[in-house]
């Protein structure tokens, strides 16, 4: 009896603690999204099986009228910015009031993984950006291009052997392995072996990072819903940790912790490490006077493998997802694809036919249709900032309080008919550049926007046109038996939307 009066009184506690926000949005007369105990508005990724991307983009649209709309996560109330001028504030105007992505959620220097650039926040994030900016200068891109034309030869030869023996090819696997192996190349200096094997360790890794397993969710949640109880707890799984750390280790080690002239992004981070710290001005401290006080970070080697580790996870899933999204759309839009190979064979002609930096700089059309692709399926469907204060939306009775925590639904936006015309509809022409210009800006965001914006843009465009120009200049691509002409998101997709059961296509030889 005892037992079940003590277990009655912990749900009673249990669900004041997990409902304790949802008056949230109500009482500040916010529309908002129904929260349902301990889960928020989360369990309806699940219930409706849909990825966090798609349940934003959805709620996006079916909230027209309003400029922001509330929602839950767990007990934490979050606000979804629709509207363009209020954006603007957010991603540039008001940047010191949102330079943070707050996915770590207590900047917790106790998971050194997320001391990457792309979860740190606050001081550690402005040096590290200020420092890291110049390894994605257009110098740096240019001089690993051979690097980049190399891999395409190599993706070429297997896309040859599986179209060979395969009746359809899994574009997306395809092109992350290309992705792997020029990571591989261009960030640590190592053949990753991911195009030539199956089951490199580099691929294993990428597929572990972006595979949510059980383990995963359970964290995320706990995390989420119970926040400060589970500060300690790590995000990412120890394999992802002890093999991240383990491989930029042993590179660094072999090249004796100097730079060996290699120029890849473990050399840049060799001579940061030979600074020993970082200095500059805050973004949070100010002196008495108002100006920025002056801050160190110390370089030590797991706040530099954790650059490492972005590197290689936010640039091949997003690249690999964009390029092979490309491919599909191209097989299932016959003309375009024509198009594109057409100014694929002129361009090349014109360049002895060699696919160098210049080259692929000049296949303007092909960028038309891969930004278009982008358009279609955003990789990162939203972006995320959190409010460093109080910040009173203009034009609104609504202060977003200091923690508040912002998302930007970059799907929504750039298929919403009131600002792309006919949305559901592939047409490169949308960014031909007499038309770009009509473009609203804030509305097509593939890489963000802002002083946060993507730090790899041009890398990933300029691999991934390389790579999709190579498989063209070869092949031809078409839906095959098991291509979805609108493929499913992976439901447990976390910030890169995955596709479920890949991109299957039909590849011939030209
Ligand atoms: C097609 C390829 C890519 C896409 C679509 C993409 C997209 C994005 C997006 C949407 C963001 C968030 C921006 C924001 O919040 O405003 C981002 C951030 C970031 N991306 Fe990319 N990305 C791509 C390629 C790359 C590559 C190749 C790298 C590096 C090798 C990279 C590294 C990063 C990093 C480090 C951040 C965090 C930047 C910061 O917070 O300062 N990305 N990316």
């Amino acid at each position: 009896m005892i037992l079940f009066i003590l277990l009655a009184i912990l749900v009673v506690v249990l669900y004041f603690y997990g409902t304790r926000n949802f008056g949230y949005w109500k009482k500040r007369g916010v529309k908002y999204e129904n929260p349902i105990v301990f889960f928020g508005g989360n369990i309806n990724n699940f219930l409706e099986n849909i990825s966090l991307s798609e349940r934003l983009s959805n709620l996006y649209k079916s909230h027209p009228n309003e400029r922001i709309v509330g929602l839950y996560e767990g007990n934490n109330p979050f606000v979804l910015i629709r509207d363009l001028d209020i954006i603007k504030e957010v991603l540039t105007t008001n940047f010191r009031c949102f330079h943070r992505r707050g996915i770590n959620f207590f900047n917790n220097c106790n998971e050194p993984l997320m001391m990457n650039l792309f979860t740190v926040d606050d001081d550690v994030w402005k040096l590290l950006r200020q420092n890291l900016t110049a390894a994605f200068s257009s110098g740096k891109l240019k001089a690993m291009f051979p690097l980049i034309v190399e891999r395409t030869g190599k993706l070429t030869e297997i896309a040859k052997e599986l179209a060979d023996t395969k009746e359809e090819v899994d574009v997306r696997e395809l092109m992350a392995r290309y992705t792997t192996d020029f990571i591989g190349a261009c960030g640590f200096g190592i053949e990753s072996q991911a195009l030539n094997e199956e089951n490199a360790d580099f691929r294993n890794l990428g597929k572990r990072i972006f595979n949510r397993t059980i383990r995963d969710a359970f964290v995320a949640i706990l995390m989420s819903v119970f926040p400060e109880i589970f500060k300690n707890i790590h995000f990412f799984a120890p394999e992802i940790e002890e093999t991240t750390f383990s491989i930029v280790r042993q590179i660094m080690a072999r090249r004796s912790y100097k730079p060996s002239g290699r120029n890849d992004f473990i050399d840049f981070l060799l001579e940061l490490r030979e600074k020993g710290k970082l200095v500059g001005e805050s973004i949070v401290k100010r002196k008495s006077d108002g100006s920025p006080e002056i801050v160190e970070v110390e370089l030590n080697d797991e706040l530099l493998a954790a650059q490492a580790f972005i590197f290689f996870a936010a640039g091949f899933e997003t690249s690999s997802a964009a390029s092979s999204f490309l491919l599909h759309m191209l097989a299932f839009h016959p003309e375009v694809q024509e198009k594109c190979r057409e100014e694929i064979d002129r361009v090349l002609e014109r360049h002895d036919g060699k696919l160098c930096y210049d080259a692929v700089k000049d296949m303007k059309y092909l960028e038309m249709a891969f930004k278009e692709s982008m358009r279609c399926l955003p990789s990162p469907g939203f972006l995320l900032r959190v409010t460093c204060d109080n910040f009173h939306i203009p034009g609104t009775d609504v202060v977003l309080e200091k923690g508040m925590r912002v998302v930007i639904s970059t799907d929504g936006l750039c298929s919403d008919e009131k600002y792309f015309e006919d949305p559901e509809i592939f047409r490169p022409e949308r960014f031909h550049p007499d038309n770009i210009i009509s473009i609203q800006k804030f509305t097509y965001m593939p890489f963000g926007d802002g002083p946060r914006a993507c730090i790899g843009e041009r890398m990933g465009v300029m691999q991934s046109l390389a790579g999709v120009a190579a498989i063209l200049r070869n092949f031809t691509v078409a839906p095959s038996r098991n291509s979805l002409r609108k493929p499913r998101i992976d439901p447990k997709s976390m910030i890169v939307q995955t596709i479920l059961g890949g991109l299957p296509l039909a590849l011939k030889q030209r």
